[in-house]
């Protein structure tokens, strides 16, 4: 299944993103906040267990999410972010590592690099702002699942209808949360109206 946030905050910030004018720092820090938002919506009936805490008059039991049971794994770069803001919000889920680039001819995701831990008992919340062919994510994905992972929720930001069907053509059983679908793709397989590349207005470059 996947889920288009319908959180006008969200899409604000979405439309925030669009504006050639928002510089690398504050595109970086309104992708930090739009996964923050869309990670609590795809939380939201994550498991939670029983911990005892001190409270100001003693000690108490209360529900906290199990985060030892999640893994964040962004793929870089323009991943990083989203990395960076859903850690602030849960600085005690543990993180791997996907570093993938699109060939901008072929549109072929290539894998250059992993860190991933184990992922047996664990829900992966994978995180890429930008599904537009869906190549990349599809093959994150696959070789998630080749390391273990038997429960993955796609996080993205922007995507394209295209891209989307792919995924969940390709993996069914995956969830994705995303913040907004757009148009379609154009000829360079570039999101239509979509951001532009998401890896350089992070990180002005071009
Ligand atoms: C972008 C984006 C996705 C991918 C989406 O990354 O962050 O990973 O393209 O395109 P797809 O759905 O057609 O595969 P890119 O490969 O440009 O690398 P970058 O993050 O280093 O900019
Ligand atoms: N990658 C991006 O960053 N933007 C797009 O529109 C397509 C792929």
């Amino acid at each position: 299944m996947y889920k288009e946030s319908t959180n006008v905050v969200v899409k604000h910030l979405v439309n925030r993103l669009r504006d050639v004018r928002t510089a690398p720092n504050e595109f970086r820090l309104t992708i930090e906040e739009i996964s923050r938002i869309i990670a609590s919506e795809a939380l939201s009936d994550f498991k939670t267990i029983t911990t005892n805490i001190e409270t100001w008059q003693g000690p108490l039991d209360v529900q906290v999410l199990e985060v030892q049971k999640l893994v964040l794994v962004p793929i870089l770069r323009a991943g990083e972010p989203m990395l960076t803001g859903i850690l602030r919000t849960l600085p005690y889920a543990r993180s791997g590592f996907l570093a993938m680039k699109r060939d901008e001819k072929t549109a072929e995701s290539k894998l250059f690099y992993e860190n991933i831990p184990h992922l047996e008992d664990k829900t992966v919340l994978l995180l890429d702002p930008m599904v537009a062919t869906g190549g990349s994510l599809i093959d994150g994905i696959t070789y998630l699942k080749s390391k273990g992972a038997k429960k993955i929720i796609s996080l993205n930001i922007l995507g394209a209808p295209e891209g989307i069907d792919a995924v969940q053509k390709a993996h069914p059983d995956v969830d994705i949360f995303i913040a907004q679908v757009d148009e379609r793709l154009d000829d360079k397989k570039y999101i239509r109206p979509g951001l532009g590349d998401a890896g350089d207005r992070a990180f002005n470059t071009n």
